[in-house]
């Protein structure tokens, strides 16, 4: 079949995935029906703000195919790999690398910004890895000469920049090896954790998509419901409700009357919670079986990884060779 187009997108290895994530990969996983893709755990950019922790990173790379193979990514459809198992990603850095204006890397808003932010925390990140990351970003996607990148909105400033450079290595070397990747946003629903706060592993609010079921009952068991409201007569305020929130996303049908009910106090947060569990249990059930079915095949999991990076090799190496052509590094 003829593919709509080539796609990369990356995460980083940066520990296990929440229930939040799963829209993000369900996305992935309905692109892979009509795009050739790439999915790569992107490794070296863990390196780019942790440099100095790097004892979790193997582990959060195996982590992270679990929970992606979870979600439903399929290695018969798609290349899953690990970015430094395919160093065409780095040659491609350095190549680009020299033709990147300063500027241009320095003029990315996530740069200064994190800078300040980490800053705040201790941390100097005032590198020349992380100065470079979008450029890294760059290579990753073009090195496939991927068109479609499915991101977040946060990236939007990284996707430009890799737009920018494709057209200045075009232009400088009279070619068109590259297109102009665009960024494919999804409609992700943004899920609180379950104190209401931004769900993040670091705040210990998440759902882990790796929590069993007993496990997640037990977290939107403690999931923050109206103060105000002790006794289960008492009329409730869906808006301040995180309970109410899930509904939102997972019950949808059934909104308007669980606002009434709980409007009049007619129903108990406990059995308003039962019913996200349910919807919720329906939903990852799926995800529950194809972890069990891979957790049980450790041999497997190292055999789409290998076949995975030899596969985006491929496609790799032909760009590269394309590249090194233009920039007179090529040949014997
Ligand atoms: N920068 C992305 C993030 O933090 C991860 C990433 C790295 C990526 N390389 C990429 C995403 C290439 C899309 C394409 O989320």
């Amino acid at each position: 079949m003829d593919k709509a187009g080539i796609i990369f997108s990356g995460m980083r290895p940066t520990g296990r995935l929440h229930i939040g994530h799963l829209s993000v990969l369900q996305n992935w996983v309905r692109l892979q029906e009509e795009y050739r893709c790439f999915f790569g755990i992107v490794n070296w950019h863990a390196l780019t703000t942790s440099f100095d922790e790097v004892r979790e990173i193997p582990e959060n790379v195996k982590l992270m195919l679990l929970d992606w193979l979870s979600a439903g990514l399929d290695p018969q459809k798609s290349a899953l790999f690990i970015q430094s198992q395919v160093k065409e990603h780095a040659e491609l850095h350095l190549l680009f690398s020299m033709i990147t204006p300063l500027s241009w890397l320095e003029r990315v808003p996530t740069y200064k910004d994190q800078i300040v932010q980490l800053g705040k925390q201790g941390k100097d990140i005032t590198t020349y890895g992380f100065l470079g990351y979008p450029l890294l970003m760059a290579a990753d996607i073009l090195v496939y000469l991927a068109d479609t990148v499915p991101v977040g909105e946060d990236q939007l400033p990284h996707i430009e920049f890799c737009r920018e450079l494709a057209r200045r290595f075009n232009h400088l070397y009279q070619t068109d090896v590259f297109p102009e990747p665009q960024a494919r946003l999804a409609k992700i629903s943004m899920l609180p954790g379950t104190d209401g706060r931004k769900m993040s592993k670091s705040y210990g609010n998440d759902i882990a998509l790796s929590a069993d079921p007993k496990e997640i009952q037990e977290r939107v068991r403690s999931m923050i419901t109206d103060p105000a409201r002790i006794r289960k007569t008492d009329p409730g305020h869906p808006d301040v409700c995180v309970v109410y929130k899930y509904q939102s996303i997972y019950n949808e049908d059934e909104l308007p009357s669980i606002r009434g009910f709980c409007e009049k106090g007619q129903i108990g947060c406990t059995d308003c919670k039962k019913t996200v569990w349910e919807k919720l249990e329906q939903v990852l059930a799926p995800v529950w079986e194809r972890r069990k079915f891979y957790e049980a095949r450790p041999e497997v999991l190292t055999d789409i990884l290998m076949n995975g990076a030899e596969t985006a090799r491929k496609t790799a190496a032909k760009t590269l060779e394309a590249v090194r052509e233009c920039m007179g590094t090529g040949g014997a």
